[in-house]
């Protein structure tokens, strides 16, 4: 494809990791409770995720998917990556978005305090014995206050690095791409990266890099294990699904260790979340920089930024600035599909209505949504 002065930066192709992207354009992961209940990804599932790599995004990252049968599990109906049936069911998944021309990326997500439906266990895992804030989300199924979690013990430790590190097997026997380890949004790793959720004395409590460490532990032993050309990324975020004003409080130093650490651990890229704020909110740092930037900076790794990336004048900002190298694209990706397509045309976007996520997030309302209009 040829490139012209007025072709928009984001639909240049570029790698990352092993991943050779036909754009800087991701859909950002997006939790659907549509698996069966056993967490088995359905044939509509492959559909949904068709219709974005049909649609021009270069990667696709999935929603949150659990990895172990322990404690991980957020939601009732997620899907999950730990049994053959998981395997085969993903493996529609990724067919699907491969004969399309684009990549997938697994995001592998425990839950910790934040699960509100986990048949496997009645009790949740955290690093403290700290409420939770909030309340459960009830488009995701849940009412009332999370439970109060239990404190997890060194073999807990040791069986949640365990779970990530299989789960990740399991992704590239389903034909992922990589996987993105979810260390943002306020669950189980970044629990941990949080001052209020992690009150532990050992050496995963207390500084900075005590706090990171668990999450540098996952993404190391996946990284060592990885398969030849398969990409392992990291997603963390200072906001939280429920907590939307929490900021790190090291503010560019916090950025600084959390980079250098993930970076260390081998990580291929890091992914920057902005939950329910724009990219610009919760990036800026006192100094007039970025997190997205500074990381990308520290880290020398490729990052995505995430929150509001839809807007055209500010995804170009981004990228032109040197904020970060890619875009992860949420709400509005739900309404437009096709969104490269529609940028490389220069075509209107529709608008995200969020009725299309009720009466639940599921896909059968975004369908419903879609067959009303
Ligand atoms: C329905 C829905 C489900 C989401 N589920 C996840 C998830 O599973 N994992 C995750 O990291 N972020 C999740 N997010 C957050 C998005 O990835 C993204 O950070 C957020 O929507 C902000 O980006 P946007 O402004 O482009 O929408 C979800 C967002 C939505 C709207």
């Amino acid at each position: 494809m040829i490139d012209t002065p007025d072709r928009h930066p984001a639909l240049q192709p570029r790698l990352l990791g092993s991943m050779d992207l036909a754009n800087r354009l991701a859909v950002a992961p997006m939790t659907r409770i549509s698996a069966t209940p056993e967490g088995v990804p359905t044939e509509l599932m492959a559909d949904y995720y068709a219709e974005f790599a049909a649609g021009g995004f270069g990667l696709l990252i999935t929603e949150g998917i659990y990895p172990d049968a322990a404690y991980s599990q957020g939601y009732l109906d997620q899907p999950g990556l730990v049994t053959q049936e998981h395997i085969a069911g993903w493996r529609a998944v990724t067919d699907r978005v491969h004969a399309e021309g684009a990549h997938i990326v697994a995001q592998l997500m425990h839950a910790g305090a934040l699960s509100q439906g986990n048949p496997h266990r009645a009790e949740t895992l955290a690093p403290s014995a700290v409420q939770p804030r909030g309340t459960m989300m009830a488009a995701y199924g849940g009412s009332g206050p999370w439970p109060l979690p239990r404190e997890t013990t060194g073999d807990d430790i040791a069986e949640v690095i365990e779970g990530f590190a299989a789960a990740a097997r399991n992704a590239a026997d389903a034909g992922f791409d990589g996987v993105e380890v979810h260390a943002a949004n306020g669950y189980l790793l970044d629990q941990f990266v949080t001052e209020y959720t992690n009150l532990r004395t050992d050496q995963y409590g207390g500084s900075t890099v005590n706090r990171i460490r668990l999450t540098a532990e996952v993404v190391e032993r996946i990284a060592a294990e990885a398969p030849e050309g398969f990409t392992v990324g990291v997603r963390v975020s200072q906001t939280k699904v429920n907590d939307v004003v929490y900021r790190w409080s090291g503010g560019a130093e916090d950025v600084v260790v959390i980079a250098e650490a993930l970076a260390k651990a081998g990580a291929h890229y890091i992914h920057v979340a902005s939950e329910g704020r724009s990219w610009f909110e919760t990036a800026q740092l006192a100094d007039g920089s970025t997190v997205t930037g500074l990381a990308r900076e520290v880290s020398g790794l490729p990052v995505i930024a995430n929150g509001g990336m839809h807007d055209r004048d500010q995804a170009a900002r981004v990228l032109a600035e040197g904020h970060a190298d890619f875009l992860a694209i949420g709400h509005v990706a739900l309404a437009n599909p096709d969104l490269p397509r529609r940028l490389a045309a220069g075509d209107e976007l529709a608008e995200f209505d969020p009725a299309m996520l009720r009466p639940s997030v599921t896909i059968e309302s975004s369908i419903r949504w879609r067959q009303a209009g």
